[in-house]
């Protein structure tokens, strides 16, 4: 959820640091330090209370000059956002910061007390700068006392710690928190993204679960959960180079919102031909697999877990494959009966949510025929630890909210789901030509929807006064409903809840009245009849309604009820389609509400924290 960058290096760091903090302000942002070691090889600590702006106006205006330094952004878990609560934290010479929970701070902090130390901070982070100060009285070396340290810790943590009188070197520890190490020329850097260092180097080696490694200038020397020297592979990132610019958009989200046309593109390229998915841009040996699935069970948070619940309705229908899907904080807590054959699909924009990645563990263990990710970020841990990876290629996603990585995600399950009809001989080569057909129009069609815009924008004027919103959708537009309220509560700060249409009269429909908007997810398809009577329950109920339909839905506005006419789509790719007209309207009222639209409070980009 925080964001870690370092550095050692013969040059001055401070920019370096603030800079990678910026990139990653997406992570966590209510407060942000850096401390760096001077020329003299004093601590120089600056921290502030809020955005890296804080941090970055203060280093401004008193200069660091050193190489080597730790710089952190902060999502408060323990503790509430403040200076004292900032990373990094110190203990003596040395310095700390951390991305993660220590599950047992408490014991440890109880034991530290005894020992002498008094704690400045309510962060369970302190523990850890205390503990390696204990442990280096008798250690060898930094790498020792960090070593030690690990094997003390109980939680998930990526770590990075910085001895004052030891000033060229970093040691870094990683245990269900992402790190990366960045590789320069006579200089090294690491982060807890990748993004944060794309403007200092592009060659980077990813931790493993429990290495410890010890950064200078010139070397990187890593130890597995054994203490065993390993090698990492060097991998080059071709993430884009100013993903970390708006260009001309005001917001992030905006511009994400805008690049999905380019993105889907980027998704679907070289893995469709003209009518036909290519099994094999699926990965090595997954035509087997998929001969062999005979059920698919779909793990994700948010977001993810609602395109997970859009694609239910394409295994079954489209492929004939059973699928449940489940949100990964309930499932990995539960004890799942598995099905025999079943494929395992953990869908990510990060790679990196915790619960979704406890939850893929859980499933190796647990009998799963194999375990395929659809995720967005190369190298990340999902990724890294599943046997497929089907990479869904959104580009860097910035705005807390969600938006191209959805599409994206969509595009490739519909991909994935045709070739798996295929490989099991549900799907038709005909059938397989018209999904193929809309895939490939999706990315003008998209176009079309994005040009929406304007109308959509006088539309949001209507929400700014209300408290509550509802979303109504059946069948596979049900999940693009409640990615609607999700968009909508989660930047505007509107109350929002998406039913499926058929359960409003148990229970929803008491709480209609003219100061509940309705927003309904209505294009033509076999359950249109159906929605139309659970908007006639509305209506009757002085509901105001927003109904999105096409043209051939045959809505006519009237009083209580305005309809968005959009342009007809083939039934395959329209849940894609209709999610632009929600991602629009939520933009909208957030501006007029004046919310943060790309750091919404209280929540962050990558949820590395259970
Ligand atoms: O990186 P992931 O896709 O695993 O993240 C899952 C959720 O945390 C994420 O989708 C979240 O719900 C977004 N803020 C929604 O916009």
């Amino acid at each position: 959820m925080c964001g870690i960058v370092g550095a050692v290096a013969q040059r001055d760091v401070a920019e370096i640091l603030v800079e990678g903090l910026r990139r990653l302000e997406y992570r966590g942002y209510d407060s942000a330090g850096v401390a760096i070691l001077d020329t003299e090889c004093n601590l120089q600590r600056v921290r502030r209370l809020g955005k890296v702006k804080e941090l970055a106006d203060a280093v401004d205006s008193n200069p660091i000059i050193g190489g080597t330094g730790i710089a952190h952004t902060r999502w408060a878990t323990h503790g509430e956002p403040s200076e004292a609560n900032a990373h990094p934290h110190v203990s003596g010479d040395i310095s700390i910061v951390h991305n993660g929970i220590i599950e047992n701070h408490e014991v440890l902090r109880a034991v530290l007390q005894e020992r002498g130390y008094v704690f400045e901070s309510q962060t369970d982070t302190e523990v850890i700068a205390h503990l390696v100060e204990w442990e280096l009285r008798s250690a060898k070396s930094l790498l020792e006392a960090v070593q030690k340290t690990a094997a003390q810790l109980e939680g998930a943590y990526g770590t990075v710690a910085m001895d004052r009188r030891d000033p060229e070197r970093l040691v870094v520890a990683r245990s269900g928190s992402p790190l990366v190490i960045g590789l320069g020329i006579g200089e090294n850097f690491l982060a807890s993204d990748q993004l944060a260092l794309l403007n200092v180097t592009r060659r980077f080696m990813f931790l493993e679960e429990g290495d410890v490694a010890e950064i200078t200038r010139r070397d990187v020397n890593i130890f597995d959960v054994h203490g065993n020297a390993v090698e990492r592979e060097i991998t080059e990132s071709n993430a884009e180079h100013d993903a970390g610019d708006k260009g001309q958009y005001r917001h992030f989200m905006q511009k994400e919102i805008f690049e999905q046309p380019t993105a889907l593109i980027n998704t679907m390229e070289g893995r469709i031909s003209n009518d036909t998915v290519i099994v094999e841009s699926i990965g090595a040996g997954a035509a087997d697999i998929l001969r062999n699935v005979e059920h698919v069970q779909i793990v994700a948070c948010g977001t993810s877990y609602n395109a997970g619940m859009t694609a239910r309705y394409w295994f079954e229908a489209l492929a004939g494959v059973s699928c449940d899907v489940e949100i990964a904080s309930e499932f990995r807590y539960r004890k799942f009966v598995t099905r025999p054959n079943s494929l395992l699909i953990t869908l990510s924009q990060s790679g990196e949510t915790a619960d979704t990645l406890a939850a893929l563990r859980l499933a190796k263990e647990k009998g799963y025929m194999s375990a395929m990710t659809i995720c967005n970020v190369a190298g990340s841990s999902l990724v890294r630890e599943s046997d497929l990876a089907f990479m869904t290629r959104a580009g860097t996603e910035i705005g807390v909210a969600s938006t191209k990585a959805f599409t994206t995600q969509l595009a490739t399950l519909l991909m994935f789901v045709t070739a798996l009809g295929k490989q099991k001989g549900v799907i038709d080569p005909q059938k397989e030509k018209e999904i193929v057909t809309s895939l490939h129009q999706l990315p003008t069609q998209i176009e079309k929807a994005l040009a929406f815009d304007k109308p959509i924008e006088q539309l949001a004027e209507d929400f700014a006064d209300k408290h509550h919103a509802l979303f109504l959708g059946r069948g596979e537009f049900y999940p693009i409903a409640m990615e609607g309220s999700l968009k909508l509560k989660e930047i505007s700060y509107i109350h929002a809840e998406a039913y499926a249409a058929g359960e409003l009269k148990h229970g929803p429909l008491a709480l209609i009245d003219a100061d509940m908007p309705v927003i309904v997810v209505a294009p033509t398809n076999d359950l249109l009849e159906k929605l139309k009577s659970n908007i006639e329950e509305v209506r009757a109920r002085g509901g105001l309604l927003y109904v999105f339909a096409d043209s051939d839905a045959g809505f006519e506005e009237c009083e209580g009820m305005k309809i968005i006419t959009m342009p007809k789509v083939d039934e395959f790719i329209a849940p894609i389609f209709y999610t632009i007209p929600m991602q629009l309207l939520s933009y909208h009222v957030a501006l007029i509400k004046g919310t943060d639209v790309d750091q919404p409070r209280n929540l962050a980009k990558a949820v590395t924290v259970e």
